[in-house]
């Protein structure tokens, strides 16, 4: 499987935006996230494209949990996208981009008072509330300010998305948003339209993630519709904004086939407008928050293969110089990857290996994988990895978090350092009581 720009060479190395792998992993260390940005870029435009030419008044904005940097964001918000956040360390992170915040939507299930007061005083054009005492303790920041805070209510449609139950979150059982079926959602946007200093925009959800089927996505739009017409004849709101989320799927594996943007475009601006059209409600503006299908294929992890252990008739363990801490979705989601040797690119596979990382514990990164004989010094070059790896990095192990590069026409540059070992032990501090000398050890 190869994706964006990858292609091999006639060395038969895997190359990335014009780069070889196996001169990234010389000139900036393993591992090593490396970031396609053409193939970033053509998303970033399938997304505007799909929705421009079916529901032309769609917001896309762009989920940064996946992928928190600067130069992704400026990456986006070149492309003519929002950014949205879900902390103050994210929302942070976007205004020192210098994406404009009046294109920021800023989420949170439980946003710390500092997280509010961030949010308001940078004038973030929507905060989505997610709870029922979220209003009044914004409006009091607003009011504070003498500010007019535009704000969207997160609601929990009900719909189960066919996914991992971590990361299902559109369901009646959830801790986000404000459930449709209990009436709570109703009670919030009335609570919403009572606050002076609140202009209520819309509502928004978000069912799930790494979703391959469409149904969901229908259906939850069709319930938002359904429920926006309630408030409607109930409250006498009229929803501007339909905030329904990210959550369409990637290729993982070679296997894997997830549908089209022009599909997922088809299906949600369908829904949309056919609900609208039977309620009788003018079509809102839709926005849109994808994350793992603007960045993940994108993105690709460089490891130096080490020891490779066989265990005859049991199986072949390669180990590589990473793992869990810069890839924890395998050991939390039972998440699948493809890789390939990336300086043996043009063999084919000759044995089954399970690619193996080097913290203190099982730390199993892929199961299975097909290669051709693997060797120490090898890179592997693992798929798909633009998505919630280098934002769920750890530093378990005390391992340096790796360097991201950003690569296109044969040029790459670092979009974020290296951990240095002094970054490792900088915010560490030694109680005076502690520093009297112990006993002497291992003689
Ligand atoms: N909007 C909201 C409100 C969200 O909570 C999320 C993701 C997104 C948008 C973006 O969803 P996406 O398009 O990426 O599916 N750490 C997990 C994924 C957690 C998803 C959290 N919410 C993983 O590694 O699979």
């Amino acid at each position: 499987m190869l994706l964006g720009t990858q292609r091999i060479n006639d060395d038969g190395i895997v190359e990335i935006g014009g780069c070889s792998a196996v001169d990234l992993a010389r000139d900036y260390g393993t591992p090593l996230y490396v970031v396609d940005e053409q193939a970033l870029r053509e998303t970033c435009r399938g997304y505007r494209r799909a929705f421009e030419a079916r529901y032309p008044n769609t917001h896309i904005s762009f989920s940064s949990k996946v992928f928190t940097t600067m130069a992704i964001c400026r990456v986006v918000e070149q492309e003519g996208l929002g950014v949205d956040v879900s902390s103050g360390g994210e929302l942070y992170t976007a205004l020192s981009a210098g994406v404009a915040p009046a294109s920021i939507v800023m989420h949170g299930n439980n946003k710390s008072p500092q997280e509010m007061e961030m949010a308001v005083a940078a004038k973030v054009g929507r905060i989505g509330i997610d709870y029922l005492e979220e209003i009044d303790a914004v409006q009091r920041i607003a009011a504070a300010r003498e500010a007019t805070v535009d704000i969207l209510i997160r609601v929990a449609p009900g719909v189960d998305a066919d996914t991992h139950t971590h990361i299902q979150t559109g369901k009646v059982d959830t801790k986000f948003g404000l459930a449709i079926a209990n009436g709570d959602a109703k009670e919030a946007v009335a609570a919403a339209l009572r606050a002076p200093n609140l202009r209520l925009r819309g509502i928004n959800c978000h069912i799930g993630s790494q979703i391959f089927d469409l149904h969901p996505f229908a259906e939850a739009a069709q319930m938002m519709v359904d429920f926006a017409a309630q408030l409607r004849a109930e409250v006498g709101f009229t929803v501007e904004d339909l905030d329904l989320g990210g959550g369409l799927g990637v290729r993982y594996l070679p296997g894997d086939a997830p549908p089209s943007l022009d599909e997922y475009a088809e299906t949600v601006a369908n829904a949309v407008k056919a609900a609208c059209d039977r309620q009788k409600m003018p079509l809102p503006r839709l926005i849109l928050e994808p994350g793992r299908s603007l960045i993940g294929e994108a993105g690709t992890t460089l490891y130096t293969i080490g020891v490779v252990k066989t265990i005859p008739g049991v199986r072949t363990y390669v180990a590589v110089d990473g793992g869990m801490s810069d890839n924890p979705r395998p050991a939390l989601y039972g998440a699948r990857y493809s890789a390939l040797i990336a300086n043996k690119a043009h063999l084919d596979p000759v044995t089954k290996v399970t690619v193996s990382g080097k913290h203190c514990e099982t730390d199993t990164l892929i199961v299975d994988l097909e290669v051709p004989e693997p060797e120490p010094g090898d890179i592997l070059a693992v798929q798909t990895t633009g998505a919630y790896n280098y934002s769920m990095a750890s530093n378990y192990n005390r391992l340096s978090r790796p360097a991201a590069v950003l690569v296109s026409d044969g040029r790459a540059e670092v979009i974020v350092e290296r951990e240095s070992l002094e970054d490792l032990a900088r915010l560490d501090r030694i109680p005076q009581r502690l520093r009297a000398a112990g006993r002497e050890a291992l003689s």
